[in-house]
């Protein structure tokens, strides 16, 4: 044992001299004294020892092991100092620029294809109009013919605010649930004939699935002037979705009921998914329009007489066409994306193949 000993100081007071970095240190202190360290494991055989040898082994070896400790701690803060002298003798030049790559942001898909859809309309005398998020129960449903405990009210989950300075029903404040809360109070501030577009976020208490968010973004176009009709509708339609989603896009218009208009439409998109055909090709029932062939994309229709008379306008005189897509069903269409969710998912891998 004696032997050993000796054999360990004189080899690792070497190799501690030669080592030339705190991790060379650290490896050398953990083979010493590491749980199976070679001098951890030495007084486990003191027990072996007759009490004469013990007497003279147990000094020596306490001797050696204070020794290395001390020599390691000794070589530790001779590196130390060697690396500070390095970084002091370094040519510390901090003017210097160093490249760093650059990542570059962009404008969110939504509020690109938003900048594009104004700029189209823009070009036939559309012209942008702003209307609160927050807004309140009149301007949403009341002026747009859905009074209070009206059962077409059902037709959109409604996040109402909890608003003390409201005290009358029609005050109440509430998440806009579309943008057709611009409809009456784009008819108080202009006279006709006019073509405004209105568009931004809108909220409802949504069951969320592929195709419906709880946020989500409208557009509306409110054209009013003598002697409009479904056929100025249609046209605007297939402008749309000509000069946004492609001259091959396969759309219908079908009878659907909103209060505010008369006749009122759905617009419908083939379902660019199953391509109309309602299955996937692994049989499996499409997501994207439930099994239907068909992605409502928007409702639309004549602006009801009641609804102009609310905005002051005289509807013997004028006629109005209100159309309303949701921004995110058109992009989906657009660019082929099978979930809503990922608009506002912040998924980098989403937003950077835009
Ligand atoms: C409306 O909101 C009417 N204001 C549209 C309108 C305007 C009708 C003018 C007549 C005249 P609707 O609830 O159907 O209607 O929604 C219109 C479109 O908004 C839908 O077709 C869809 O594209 C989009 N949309 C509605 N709810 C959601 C949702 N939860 N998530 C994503 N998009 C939605």
């Amino acid at each position: 044992m004696e032997s050993k000993i000796l054999q360990i100081h004189s080899e690792y007071l070497k190799k501690i001299t030669q080592a030339d970095s705190l991790s060379k240190l650290d490896e050398i202190f953990l083979k010493l004294f590491g749980k199976n360290g070679e001098i951890t494991l030495i007084p486990k055989d003191f027990g072996k020892l007759e009490k004469g040898e013990l007497t003279k082994i147990a000094p020596q070896f306490n001797k050696v092991k204070v020794e290395i400790e001390q020599a390691i701690e000794k070589r530790r803060e001779e590196v130390r100092e060697e690396h500070y002298k390095a970084l002091n003798q370094e040519d510390a030049n901090l003017s210097k620029s160093v490249e760093i790559k650059k990542r570059k942001g962009h404008l969110h898909p939504t509020t690109q294809f938003e900048q594009e859809t104004i700029e189209l309309f823009k070009k036939i005398g559309f012209q942008q109009f702003e209307s609160p998020q927050i807004d309140s129960d009149y301007y949403n449903f009341e002026v747009l013919n859905i009074p209070q405990g009206h059962p077409a009210r059902d037709l959109w989950d409604t996040l109402y605010i909890d608003s003390q300075k409201s005290e009358a029903d029609n005050k109440k404040l509430l998440l806009r649930t579309h943008t057709s809360n611009s409809q009456v109070r784009i008819m108080e501030k202009y006279i006709p004939p006019f073509r405004m577009m209105s568009l931004g976020r809108c909220f409802r208490y949504e069951n969320i699935d592929a195709r419906h968010e709880h946020t989500f973004e409208q557009f509306e176009l409110i054209y009013v002037d003598h002697g409009l009709s479904m056929a100025n509708l249609q046209y605007l339609s297939e402008y749309f979705l000509k000069a946004i989603v492609g001259k091959d896009i396969k759309a219908r218009l079908r009878p659907k009921y909103y209060p505010f208009v008369e006749p009122g439409v759905g617009i419908d998109a083939l379902c660019m998914f199953c391509k109309g055909e309602t299955h996937l090709q692994d049989g499996q029932e499409c997501k994207v329009c439930s099994g239907t062939g068909w992605l409502e994309i928007g409702g639309a229709g004549m602006i009801h007489p009641k609804v102009l008379e609310n905005g002051g306008i005289d509807p013997k005189g004028y006629s109005g066409i209100a159309w309303g897509p949701g921004i995110e069903r058109m992009m989906m269409l657009k660019y082929g994306i099978n979930d809503i969710r990922l608009f506002l998912s912040g998924d980098l891998k989403f937003l950077e193949k835009f």
